[in-house]
Protein backbone atom coordinates (compact mmCIF):
# COMPACT_ATOMS: atom_id res chain seq x y z
CA UNK A 1 0.00 0.00 0.00
CA UNK A 2 1.08 3.95 -0.59
CA UNK A 3 -0.04 4.31 3.10
CA UNK A 4 1.52 2.92 6.29
CA UNK A 5 0.33 3.87 10.22
CA UNK A 6 2.82 2.93 12.97
CA UNK A 7 0.69 2.61 15.62
CA UNK A 8 3.67 3.34 19.17
CA UNK A 9 2.27 0.80 21.74
CA UNK A 10 5.82 0.30 23.45
CA UNK A 11 5.46 2.61 26.49
CA UNK A 12 5.65 1.65 30.24
CA UNK A 13 2.29 3.20 31.59
CA UNK A 14 3.93 4.70 34.92
CA UNK A 15 1.55 7.43 35.28
CA UNK A 16 -1.58 5.19 34.42
CA UNK A 17 0.19 2.43 37.37
CA UNK A 18 -1.76 -0.37 36.38
CA UNK A 19 0.49 -2.92 36.74
CA UNK A 20 0.71 -3.88 32.96
CA UNK A 21 2.58 -2.43 29.63
CA UNK A 22 -0.05 0.85 29.01
CA UNK A 23 -1.41 -0.64 25.51
CA UNK A 24 -2.24 -4.21 26.72
CA UNK A 25 -4.39 -2.45 30.02
CA UNK A 26 -8.46 -2.90 29.32
CA UNK A 27 -11.20 -0.40 28.20
CA UNK A 28 -14.09 -2.14 29.54
CA UNK A 29 -13.38 -5.74 27.63
CA UNK A 30 -10.64 -3.90 25.09
CA UNK A 31 -7.31 -3.90 25.58
CA UNK A 32 -6.13 0.30 24.78
CA UNK A 33 -4.11 -1.36 21.68
CA UNK A 34 -7.34 -3.52 20.49
CA UNK A 35 -9.37 -0.26 20.30
CA UNK A 36 -6.67 1.80 19.27
CA UNK A 37 -5.99 -0.85 15.85
CA UNK A 38 -10.24 -0.77 15.26
CA UNK A 39 -10.32 2.78 14.51
CA UNK A 40 -6.64 2.69 12.76
CA UNK A 41 -8.18 -0.49 10.46
CA UNK A 42 -11.49 1.70 9.46
CA UNK A 43 -9.00 3.93 7.45
CA UNK A 44 -8.23 3.37 4.24
CA UNK A 45 -6.15 0.12 3.23
CA UNK A 46 -2.27 0.78 4.73
CA UNK A 47 0.69 -1.19 5.94
CA UNK A 48 0.05 -1.04 10.09
CA UNK A 49 3.31 -1.31 12.07
CA UNK A 50 2.82 -1.98 15.73
CA UNK A 51 5.61 -1.06 17.74
CA UNK A 52 5.35 -3.10 20.88
CA UNK A 53 6.74 -3.43 24.35
CA UNK A 54 9.95 -6.00 24.80
CA UNK A 55 8.06 -8.90 25.36
CA UNK A 56 4.80 -8.55 24.68
CA UNK A 57 5.28 -8.68 20.60
CA UNK A 58 3.13 -11.88 20.32
CA UNK A 59 0.30 -10.24 22.73
CA UNK A 60 0.59 -7.15 20.10
CA UNK A 61 0.20 -9.86 17.38
CA UNK A 62 -3.34 -11.45 18.70
CA UNK A 63 -4.68 -8.28 19.22
CA UNK A 64 -3.81 -6.85 15.79
CA UNK A 65 -5.76 -10.11 14.46
CA UNK A 66 -8.15 -9.88 16.63
CA UNK A 67 -9.15 -6.61 16.04
CA UNK A 68 -9.17 -7.03 12.07
CA UNK A 69 -8.91 -10.33 11.16
CA UNK A 70 -9.08 -10.03 7.19
CA UNK A 71 -6.27 -7.39 7.23
CA UNK A 72 -3.58 -9.58 8.93
CA UNK A 73 -0.84 -9.72 6.50
CA UNK A 74 -1.13 -6.07 6.64
CA UNK A 75 0.42 -5.90 10.07
CA UNK A 76 3.61 -5.61 11.32
CA UNK A 77 5.05 -5.86 14.86
CA UNK A 78 8.43 -4.78 15.92
CA UNK A 79 9.98 -4.17 19.51
CA UNK A 80 10.23 -0.53 20.89
CA UNK A 81 13.00 1.38 22.31
CA UNK A 82 13.85 2.90 25.02
CA UNK A 83 12.24 6.29 24.53
CA UNK A 84 9.08 7.10 21.91
CA UNK A 85 11.51 8.38 19.34
CA UNK A 86 13.02 5.35 19.60
CA UNK A 87 10.26 3.44 19.10
CA UNK A 88 9.10 5.73 16.23
CA UNK A 89 12.35 4.50 14.69
CA UNK A 90 11.62 1.23 15.09
CA UNK A 91 8.45 1.86 13.23
CA UNK A 92 10.52 3.76 10.41
CA UNK A 93 12.90 0.55 9.72
CA UNK A 94 9.97 -1.86 9.49
CA UNK A 95 8.18 0.25 6.23
CA UNK A 96 7.48 -1.43 3.38
CA UNK A 97 9.16 -0.53 0.34
CA UNK A 98 5.69 0.96 -1.67
CA UNK A 99 4.89 3.27 1.34
CA UNK A 100 4.98 6.68 0.54
CA UNK A 101 2.69 8.58 3.36
CA UNK A 102 3.21 7.23 6.64
CA UNK A 103 1.46 8.29 9.67
CA UNK A 104 2.49 8.25 13.03
CA UNK A 105 0.12 7.52 15.81
CA UNK A 106 -0.41 7.08 19.92
CA UNK A 107 -1.90 3.30 20.85
CA UNK A 108 -3.02 5.70 23.99
CA UNK A 109 -5.26 8.12 22.17
CA UNK A 110 -7.38 4.82 21.62
CA UNK A 111 -10.41 6.09 21.03
CA UNK A 112 -9.32 8.74 17.86
CA UNK A 113 -11.94 8.34 15.20
CA UNK A 114 -11.24 7.29 11.34
CA UNK A 115 -11.87 10.57 10.41
CA UNK A 116 -9.06 12.43 11.61
CA UNK A 117 -6.65 9.64 9.64
CA UNK A 118 -8.58 10.25 6.81
CA UNK A 119 -7.76 14.10 7.05
CA UNK A 120 -4.81 13.49 7.63
CA UNK A 121 -4.11 10.99 4.67
CA UNK A 122 -5.88 13.65 2.78
CA UNK A 123 -3.60 17.16 3.09
CA UNK A 124 -0.53 14.70 3.11
CA UNK A 125 -1.65 13.10 -0.57
CA UNK A 126 -2.37 17.19 -1.42
CA UNK A 127 0.79 18.12 -0.99
CA UNK A 128 1.75 18.63 2.60
CA UNK A 129 4.87 17.54 4.03
CA UNK A 130 3.83 17.14 7.04
CA UNK A 131 0.55 17.68 8.86
CA UNK A 132 -0.72 17.39 12.39
CA UNK A 133 -4.44 17.12 13.75
CA UNK A 134 -4.85 19.99 16.59
CA UNK A 135 -7.53 21.21 19.00
CA UNK A 136 -7.98 24.83 20.27
CA UNK A 137 -7.15 25.46 23.78
CA UNK A 138 -10.13 26.32 25.78
CA UNK A 139 -8.86 27.24 29.03
CA UNK A 140 -7.40 30.63 30.15
CA UNK A 141 -3.92 30.46 30.49
CA UNK A 142 -1.10 32.03 32.53
CA UNK A 143 2.56 32.45 32.23
CA UNK A 144 3.74 32.01 35.86
CA UNK A 145 7.04 32.42 37.19
CA UNK A 146 8.00 31.39 41.11
CA UNK A 147 3.93 30.82 41.71
CA UNK A 148 3.25 34.41 40.84
CA UNK A 149 1.77 35.27 36.93
CA UNK A 150 3.68 36.44 35.19
CA UNK A 151 1.73 37.50 31.78
CA UNK A 152 -1.32 36.76 29.65
CA UNK A 153 -1.29 33.99 26.48
CA UNK A 154 -2.83 34.84 23.86
CA UNK A 155 -4.76 31.64 23.43
CA UNK A 156 -5.64 32.51 19.37
CA UNK A 157 -1.98 31.92 19.03
CA UNK A 158 -1.74 27.78 20.44
CA UNK A 159 -3.42 24.83 19.59
CA UNK A 160 -3.28 20.88 21.43
CA UNK A 161 -1.76 19.09 18.87
CA UNK A 162 -2.53 15.23 18.88
CA UNK A 163 -1.84 12.18 16.16
CA UNK A 164 -2.39 10.83 14.08
CA UNK A 165 0.67 13.30 12.70
CA UNK A 166 1.41 12.43 8.58
CA UNK A 167 4.13 13.17 6.75
CA UNK A 168 5.47 12.50 3.43
CA UNK A 169 7.33 9.10 3.94
CA UNK A 170 10.85 10.39 2.40
CA UNK A 171 10.63 14.23 4.64
CA UNK A 172 10.03 11.62 8.15
CA UNK A 173 12.78 8.93 7.58
CA UNK A 174 15.36 11.90 6.47
CA UNK A 175 14.08 13.95 9.71
CA UNK A 176 14.65 10.64 11.80
CA UNK A 177 18.51 10.52 10.29
CA UNK A 178 19.34 13.73 10.67
CA UNK A 179 17.34 14.24 14.34
CA UNK A 180 20.48 15.50 17.23
CA UNK A 181 17.84 15.73 20.08
CA UNK A 182 14.80 13.93 21.89
CA UNK A 183 11.81 15.76 20.24
CA UNK A 184 8.11 16.46 21.95
CA UNK A 185 6.48 14.96 19.11
CA UNK A 186 7.19 13.71 15.32
CA UNK A 187 5.88 17.57 13.88
CA UNK A 188 8.52 19.29 16.33
CA UNK A 189 10.80 16.58 14.79
CA UNK A 190 10.25 17.51 11.76
CA UNK A 191 9.99 20.93 12.17
CA UNK A 192 13.72 21.01 13.77
CA UNK A 193 14.53 19.59 9.93
CA UNK A 194 13.00 22.79 8.34
CA UNK A 195 10.01 21.57 7.45
CA UNK A 196 6.70 23.90 7.05
CA UNK A 197 3.85 21.64 9.58
CA UNK A 198 0.20 22.20 8.34
CA UNK A 199 -2.75 21.58 10.60
CA UNK A 200 -6.26 19.57 10.46
CA UNK A 201 -9.21 19.39 12.81
CA UNK A 202 -8.51 17.10 15.57
CA UNK A 203 -11.09 15.51 17.75
CA UNK A 204 -12.15 15.20 21.52
CA UNK A 205 -11.58 11.78 21.33
CA UNK A 206 -8.42 11.43 20.15
CA UNK A 207 -7.32 12.11 23.86
CA UNK A 208 -4.15 10.74 25.35
CA UNK A 209 -4.99 7.95 28.16
CA UNK A 210 -1.98 8.54 30.77
CA UNK A 211 -3.82 9.25 34.00
CA UNK A 212 -6.39 6.89 35.86
CA UNK A 213 -8.65 9.28 35.51
CA UNK A 214 -8.73 9.35 31.14
CA UNK A 215 -8.89 5.64 31.27
CA UNK A 216 -12.47 6.07 33.69
CA UNK A 217 -13.33 8.82 30.66
CA UNK A 218 -12.36 6.23 28.28
CA UNK A 219 -14.20 3.83 29.45
CA UNK A 220 -17.20 6.01 30.19
CA UNK A 221 -17.02 6.92 26.28
CA UNK A 222 -17.07 2.92 25.42
CA UNK A 223 -19.93 1.97 27.69
CA UNK A 224 -21.97 4.92 26.05
CA UNK A 225 -21.09 3.92 22.90
CA UNK A 226 -22.49 0.50 23.54
CA UNK A 227 -19.05 -1.24 23.58
N1 LIG B 1 5.66 4.96 23.58
C1 LIG B 1 6.44 4.00 22.92
N2 LIG B 1 7.72 3.75 23.35
C2 LIG B 1 8.23 4.37 24.43
C3 LIG B 1 7.44 5.35 25.12
C4 LIG B 1 6.15 5.62 24.67
O1 LIG B 1 5.99 3.40 21.95
N3 LIG B 1 9.45 4.08 24.84
C5 LIG B 1 4.29 5.20 23.15
C6 LIG B 1 3.26 4.81 24.21
O2 LIG B 1 3.00 3.42 24.15
C7 LIG B 1 2.08 5.68 23.88
C8 LIG B 1 2.71 6.91 23.19
O3 LIG B 1 4.06 6.56 22.90
O4 LIG B 1 1.16 5.06 22.98
C9 LIG B 1 2.61 8.14 24.05
O5 LIG B 1 3.40 7.97 25.23
P1 LIG B 1 2.86 8.08 26.72
O6 LIG B 1 1.43 8.47 26.74
O7 LIG B 1 3.86 8.89 27.48
O8 LIG B 1 2.90 6.53 27.20
P2 LIG B 1 3.88 5.87 28.25
O9 LIG B 1 5.27 6.34 28.01
O10 LIG B 1 3.61 4.42 28.21
O11 LIG B 1 3.32 6.46 29.64
P3 LIG B 1 4.18 7.10 30.83
O12 LIG B 1 4.92 8.27 30.22
O13 LIG B 1 3.16 7.50 31.85
O14 LIG B 1 5.11 6.01 31.31
MG1 LIG C 1 5.80 8.43 28.26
Amino acid sequence: PRIAIIVVAAGSGTRLGAGAPKALVGIGARSILHRALGNVFAAPSAQVVVVAPAGHEGEALTEARDAAPDRADLVTVVTGGASRQASVAAGLAALWGDVEIVLVHDAARALTPADVFERIVAAVAAGSAAVVPVLPVVDTLKRVSGGVVAGAVDRDELAAAQTPQGFRRDVLETAYRVADDEYTDDAALVAAAGHRVDTVRGDERAFKITTPADLERAARLVADGGE
